[in-house]
């Protein structure tokens, strides 16, 4: 049994940020049918190939454990098979652009006379108002949510982040969502609509942000390194390098190695309440005691030279040694871990964050698993669905088409090519 056994989710998402959220719902056992463009299905099918013939791992890695099935939406016979699958499921997923099931004739109010217990949840890239009708990728969204005016170098451009809190981050959004709305329906017997707006997925990731923009009204934020540097605050939340956001000065600091290992660094966080324990391990015992260096706010117009002294320490050891030395004195430290160190880890590997998973088209990858755990719902990834895969399987099954109906639907084109449809249903 899983958490969400029995719930069908049509599934009309693409690219990144709808996929994300519905794989989620099929870790936690929904039946989640993923509705395609025949002969054509999600684009990132075919980008970034690494493997001639093959699904990317774009794709790959973001639609596991579904099924799928090619429909024309816009054919009427299509129209006919959406609106039987609309009957049917209990949530539809979409992260059209703004307008597109409108133009489809799906409307929000026609999807609720079809189904009133229906839940339509979308990601759209703004929320109602001036940039409602924009389409919307990853990296203007952590540009418009706050993500990019925050991250980087006071003295450099603005930066995007290499996690996806522009796709992701609202596809996660779109699922509490969802399954919010799945339990308000056990009550009321009614569905919703559902909306994560990218631009609110990533401002609501940068919350932190909006509370240094109102405290800067009361002066200078002591916590940012360039209060040390004597540096005066503009009139916004300004990029703070890496300072650590919370109270505690934290710094990414060199390690052994890192001459020729772009990642041989380390995190460190002064931490107050271990102070003693860090001014020993650096070799800086008279810092525990010493005026200017006991307290934390007396440190905080040295930070400079404190993550120096850290850092000439740090670079005596690798940074896996840093952290073995930090952590019994439970000094806050992290390695900086590298694509090919993670999806290597043992640790990752034993409770399913990282899993291989084979494919048909393929052979063996690695994914990242589901990485919310449930006791009692456990996740097994099972490999992502060919185009079509599974079209006549749903037809049947789901929808009850049989004979004579079933090969008038096939035969009309709606579902893609009739023989090729026929011969994916017998391999
Ligand atoms: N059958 C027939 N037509 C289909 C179809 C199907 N099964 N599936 C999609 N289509 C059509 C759509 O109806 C649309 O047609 P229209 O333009 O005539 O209305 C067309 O395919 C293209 O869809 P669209 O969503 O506009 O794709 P796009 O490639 O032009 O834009 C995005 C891609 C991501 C920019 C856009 O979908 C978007 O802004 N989405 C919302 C925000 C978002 O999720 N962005 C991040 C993605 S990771």
């Amino acid at each position: 049994m899983k958490a969400l056994d029995g719930i069908k989710v049509l599934d009309f998402t693409h690219v990144q940020s709808g996929p994300t959220c519905t794989q989620l719902l099929a870790w936690f056992g929904a039946d989640v049918l993923k509705v395609e463009r025949p002969g054509v299905g999600d684009a990132t099918r075919k980008q970034l190939v690494d493997v001639p013939g093959a699904d990317s791992l774009y794709f790959t890695m973001l639609n596991h454990n579904k099924r799928s099935i090619e429909l024309n939406s816009k054919n009427e016979t299509g129209k006919a098979v959406l609106t039987r699958l609309i009957e049917e499921c209990d949530v539809l997923v979409e992260n059209f652009a703004p307008g597109a099931l409108d133009r489809m004739g799906f409307s929000w109010e026609r999807i609720q006379e079809i189904n009133p217990r229906i839940i339509m949840a979308s990601v759209k890239g703004f929320g109602p108002g001036k940039y409602e009708d924009c389409k919307v990728y990853e990296n203007v969204a952590q540009c418009a949510g706050g993500s990019a005016s925050t991250t980087g170098f006071r003295e450099g451009p603005p930066l995007v982040t290499g996690a996806q809190l522009g796709d992701s981050g609202p596809g996660l959004h779109l699922c509490l969502g969802i399954v919010t709305a799945l339990y308000q329906r056990e009550k009321t017997g009614r569905g919703q609509k559902v909306l994560a707006a990218m631009q609110d997925g990533v401002l609501n990731l940068c919350r932190v942000k909006l509370r240094d923009q109102q405290r800067l009204k009361a002066g200078p934020l002591t916590e940012y390194s360039q209060f040390g540097e004597g540096e005066p605050f503009g009139e916004a939340t300004p990029r703070a390098g890496n300072d650590s956001g919370g109270g505690q000065p934290g710094r990414i600091l060199k390690c052994k190695g890192w001459e020729s290992d772009p990642d041989a660094y380390t995190y460190f966080i002064t931490q107050a309440a271990v102070w003693e324990q860090i001014c020993d391990v650096i070799g800086k015992p008279e810092w525990k005691t010493a005026e200017g260096y006991a307290t934390p706010p007396e440190r905080l117009d040295k930070l400079n030279q404190v993550f120096e002294a850290l850092e000439a320490w740090t670079m005596t050891k690798t940074k896996f040694e840093v952290m073995d030395i930090c952590n019994p004195l439970n000094i806050p430290v992290g390695p900086i871990l590298s694509t090919k160190e993670l999806i290597e880890d043992e640790g990752l590997r034993a409770t399913g964050t990282i899993v291989d998973v084979d494919h048909p088209e393929r052979g063996p990858y690695a994914s990242v698993g589901c990485p919310i755990k449930l006791s009692d719902s456990p996740v097994e990834v099972t490999r992502s669905p060919l185009l079509g895969e599974h079209t006549i399987e749903i037809l049947r099954d789901v929808l009850g088409y049989q004979g004579s109906e079933l090969d008038e639907v096939i035969n009309s084109g709606a579902v893609g090519d009739a023989k090729q449809v026929a011969d994916t249903a017998a391999s």
